[in-house]
């Protein structure tokens, strides 16, 4: 809402300078007092690193996903092991019965205390605002849950749930509330992979943290990625795994993705970053001949603009056309690697899947690569070369394509001489 008062507008020397508010004295930052903030760590590794640490006390946290991805499942399992810490914790839930919590809950493996704490959680089901807000000033929960934002209702306002003035007026109240009485709240909200994404990304400039929960539903791997954090760095992720008994923090996630690398066709791996961690992820290619104008272009874990380009460029400098094929293009496991240094990835995998060549011998550990295409074919150093190569160094993978080769020709050659051996290898097979 506009504001209705009228105001000279500051600064403009139209008038007395700040409409008769008393100055202010700016202090120097360094003179400024700020105690360390003390964190609540939930146990969940992945998660407190994500966090930057922990869960800082007063703040609020959103956690966006879509539905399906694990998000109540997380929550519940960091609520399980502060209560079992000895924690006060709250769970809100307006979307599920306090029975249908309670199922979660008993699936869940038992945590750090070894028993099922998530059992000792107090919960209530509620989907009035008014409800939940008065429940939060008599608990006073050191971290509570409240999942998800899209289904409490403002009383006040009218308009169904998840409307963007409900939402806002839903997380606008909560946090009041929380910084008044310093609870810790972690605000789940649905995102949808359309990008509707209208109810929680209006609330990104209020909270102080948002975290995104994303993965494919049907796969069993999650990556949790920080978006914003005050009180910590963006550039975190953290990988997780959907078992019968929830999520477990995957710690050798490089090791599994090069162990299940097919070497086939259309397969190579590549060295990526998740944050400030190297992570290996196998990507692979399928091309296919195809009547259809435009033909299709079908990605799962990378931009799809991305592959465009990425086709542009080896169709136009890398000798490999595709106007008339279909190309699917799938990083393994479901992750998602959503940067530069993902393009000489999809190159080469697209180009050997085009020629069917595979990258490696049989029993060869696979080719490993990392970069970014330049418009004009070259190819362009990203960020910490150094910490991927070691990475994929460290799982034996030692023939490693990286941007020092220059240009997308150049790294296509290997390609063109195992082709060419394995069509002499053939004839000499014939003959
Ligand atoms: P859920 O946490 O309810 O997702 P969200 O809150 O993001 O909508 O759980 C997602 C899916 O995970 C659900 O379909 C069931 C499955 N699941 C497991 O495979 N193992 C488990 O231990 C739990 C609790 C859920
Ligand atoms: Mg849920």
């Amino acid at each position: 809402m506009e504001e209705a008062v009228a105001r000279p507008a500051p600064g403009r020397g139209n008038g007395k300078a700040g409409g008769g508010a008393s100055a202010l004295k700016p202090v120097p930052l360094g003179h400024v007092e700020a105690a360390d903030v003390a964190r609540i760590p939930t146990a969940i590794g992945e998660l407190d690193r994500v966090l930057g640490g922990g869960i800082v006390p007063g703040s609020l946290v959103l956690i966006g996903g879509s539905p399906g991805i694990g998000k109540s499942t997380l929550t519940t399992m960091a609520l399980a092991n502060l209560a079992g810490a000895g924690r006060r914790t709250l769970y809100v839930s307006a979307e599920e019965s306090a029975a249908q919590i309670k199922l979660r809950a008993e699936r869940l493996a038992p945590g750090p205390s070894g028993t099922n704490a998530a059992l000792e959680i107090p919960v209530i089901a509620e989907t009035d605002l008014g409800a939940v807000l008065a429940t939060l000033e008599r608990e006073r929960p050191e971290v509570c849950v409240v999942d998800s934002v899209q289904t409490l209702h403002a009383a006040t306002l009218t308009g169904a749930p998840g409307s963007v003035g409900q939402v806002r007026e839903v997380a606008g109240e909560i946090m009041r509330v929380a910084k008044t009485h310093g609870v810790a709240v972690l605000l789940v909200g649905h995102v949808t992979k359309e990008g509707a994404l209208a109810g929680p990304r209006v609330l990104e400039h209020l909270v102080d943290c948002v975290l995104q929960f994303e993965g494919e539903r049907e796969r069993t791997y999650r990556t949790l990625r920080s978006l914003k954090n005050r009180f910590g760095s963006t550039s975190e992720a953290g990988v997780f795994e959907m078992r019968q008994d929830g999520l477990v923090e995957v710690l050798d996630a490089s090791a599994r993705f090069v162990g299940e690398a097919t070497r086939a066709p259309g397969s190579v791996v590549l060295a990526a970053m998740e944050g400030t961690r190297p992570l290996l992820v196998e990507v692979q290619a399928l091309v296919s001949p195809s009547e259809l104008v435009p033909p299709r272009r079908v990605v799962s874990g990378i931009d799809r603009n991305r592959l465009a380009l990425v086709l542009a460029v080896l169709g136009r400098h890398g000798g490999v056309p595709l106007g008339s094929a279909d190309v699917f293009v799938n990083v393994v496991g479901g992750v998602r690697v959503d940067e530069p240094g993902a393009d000489l990835a999809v190159a080469l995998a697209v180009a050997s899947a085009a020629r069917g060549v595979p990258w490696s011998e049989d029993g060869a550990p696979p080719l490993a690569c990392f970069g970014e295409l330049g418009l004009t074919g070259e190819l362009r150093t990203v960020a910490h070369p150094e910490r991927r190569l070691a990475e994929a160094r460290k799982f034996g993978l030692e023939r490693i394509v990286t941007p020092d080769v220059g240009t997308l020709r150049r790294a296509l050659a290997g390609l063109r001489e195992r082709n060419r051996s394995a069509e002499s290898a053939a004839s000499v097979a014939i003959c």
